[in-house]
């Protein structure tokens, strides 16, 4: 069922675990995830991104998510991922998405905040709710390469940022990053500590593929509630592709391919899911 981030975010917080948000760009990786996530009873975040939006059949992928989202026994959360354009946030909040990330980390911190603010006024007339980053999470979206972090997240800043603005959940740069990480992955847990302490809205960590278990469980325990995840579930459609096609070119089969696509993504949605809810069950430090 469609479902509003607020109560998604809301749930996680208080088990506490984090929201899995995983980006989608096919039907075999948006049925990955609502099946994964129906086995595990465990709502989710599809994300939708900016780039996928913006292709020439961006729509029609956008109302194939919610469709699977709204169909699904769990609740679902579709959100426009990354996205500073207002005519494509309107556009994806009328096709049904009920969150958008509205990015403007690149930008002026004044003009991020009338970015967020206008984004969080157009959010508002759909029933929906904004999602904002401060600092800034280095790494492409859609091509990954290996990057170092880039700005962290001042939690002075960050408190009020999150009071003049409205967003309702506050992507942190704490040393994630987006894509490969160039140097072994390193969270700053005291920043996220003092950001937990200042922000009063739910923190999200973007750039979650190739963060280790024990990161995960130290976000989550630190007070993450949302993590992202797009590098790795493009990495498994590429492998599964890659191993599963040669043996059903043998009279093009392509339906039992998709399921065996899918099935793959699918057992790597798990082994995060795993992870976000395993935060929920390791004793505070
Ligand atoms: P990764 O591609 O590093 O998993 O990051 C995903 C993300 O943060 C999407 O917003």
């Amino acid at each position: 069922v469609l479902t509003p981030l607020g109560s998604l975010l809301d749930a996680a917080r208080e088990r506490p675990a984090a929201v899995g948000a995983f980006t989608v760009y096919t039907l075999e990786q948006a049925v990955a995830v609502a099946r994964t996530a129906e086995r595990r009873d465990a709502g989710v975040v599809m994300l939708l991104s900016d780039a996928a939006f913006r292709a020439p059949n961006g729509d029609l992928l956008a109302a194939a998510v919610v469709a699977i989202a709204a169909r699904s026994r769990v609740p679902v959360c579709v959100q426009l991922d990354h996205v500073s354009d207002l005519e494509r946030m309107r556009r994806a909040l009328e096709l049904g998405a009920g969150a958008l990330m509205a990015d403007g980390a690149r930008l002026p911190y004044e003009e991020n905040v009338a970015l967020v603010r206008a984004a969080v006024e157009l959010a508002r007339a759909h029933d929906a709710v904004v999602e904002a980053e401060l600092g800034h999470i280095t790494g492409d979206e859609e091509i990954a390469h290996a990057v170092a972090a880039g700005a962290l997240t001042d939690p002075d800043q960050a408190s009020d940022f999150v009071s003049r603005t409205g967003a309702s959940c506050l992507a942190v740069s704490i040393g994630n990053v987006h894509g490969r990480y160039r140097e072994p992955p390193a969270l700053d847990l005291e920043r996220l500590a003092a950001l937990r302490r200042r922000v009063p809205v739910a923190l999200s960590l973007h750039g979650a593929s190739g963060l280790p278990d024990a990161l995960i469980d130290a976000a989550i325990r630190g007070g993450v509630a949302k993590i992202n995840v797009n590098t790795e579930l493009r990495e498994q459609w590429f492998a599964a592709v890659a191993h599963h096609a040669p043996a059903h070119r043998d009279g093009l089969r392509l339906l039992a391919l998709q399921e065996r696509i899918v099935d793959s993504v699918a057992a790597r949605v798990d082994s995060r899911l795993a992870a976000f809810e395993r935060g929920a069950a390791v004793e505070p430090a």
